[in-house]
């Protein structure tokens, strides 16, 4: 199955294994169908696991942006994307993703209708920024790893990663385009969570 060699190659070559996991890859895959979503972007590629998923949930005439730092990952998630048969239909861009989202930004590109975020937490407010100026109203924006054991809730946390996810909550509190919520999950990845945006249509 491809999901199960895309991770034993990830193993191979190293990749930290924070991949989301099967159910909630699956979560993705449905998503994506469910909103029709024909235009992605996803931030953070690691190995490719989950734009494996996402580009599963894609129609025929779907794309999907996957941004990604380290050209070691991307050049693993490339040769896993194609093992996949979503080779066609994904386009990997190497590079620190706020200069690419900046490009994107200005390039005036194409709205995107679904944004996964499953990167470095600390830019999470950021990348809500350029998030949602690169899609259209009714558009869906999800991150991951918003509950991180609960630490983001526990004011004594010295977790590096908990200051960036709590800001993204801040910014999500009233915010005038954006309606949010916040899904705990508990399985192989332990106890997480994705938060989930809507784009007002107005
Ligand atoms: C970490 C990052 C992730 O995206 C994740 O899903 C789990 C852990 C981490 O950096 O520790
Ligand atoms: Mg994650």
């Amino acid at each position: 199955m491809a999901l199960d060699a895309c991770l034993a190659a990830n193993s191979d070559a190293g990749l930290p294994p924070i991949d989301v996991s099967i159910a909630q890859g699956r979560m993705l895959e449905l998503l994506v169908r469910a909103n029709r979503a024909q235009n992605i972007l996803e931030i953070g590629t690691l190995g490719g696991f989950s734009a494996i998923c996402l580009a599963r949930g894609l129609g025929d005439s779907g794309k999907l942006l996957t941004l990604e730092l380290e050209p070691g990952y991307a050049a693993v998630a490339r040769r896993n994307i194609d093992n996949a048969g979503q080779g066609d239909r994904v386009e990997i861009l190497v590079g620190d993703a706020t200069s690419t989202l900046q490009g994107l930004l200005e390039q005036g590109r194409v709205p995107f209708d679904l944004v996964f975020v499953d990167a470095d937490k600390e830019n999470y407010a950021a990348y809500l920024d350029y998030a949602l100026k690169l899609s259209r109203p009714g558009a869906l924006l999800i991150f991951d790893n918003v509950v991180r054991e609960g630490r983001v809730v526990d004011p004594q946390s010295e977790d590096p990663k908990v200051p960036g996810t709590r800001k993204l909550y801040e910014m999500l509190k009233n915010h005038p385009k954006l309606d949010a919520t916040a899904i705990q999950t508990v399985g192989a990845k332990k106890w997480d969570g994705f938060l989930m945006a809507v784009v007002r249509e107005e």
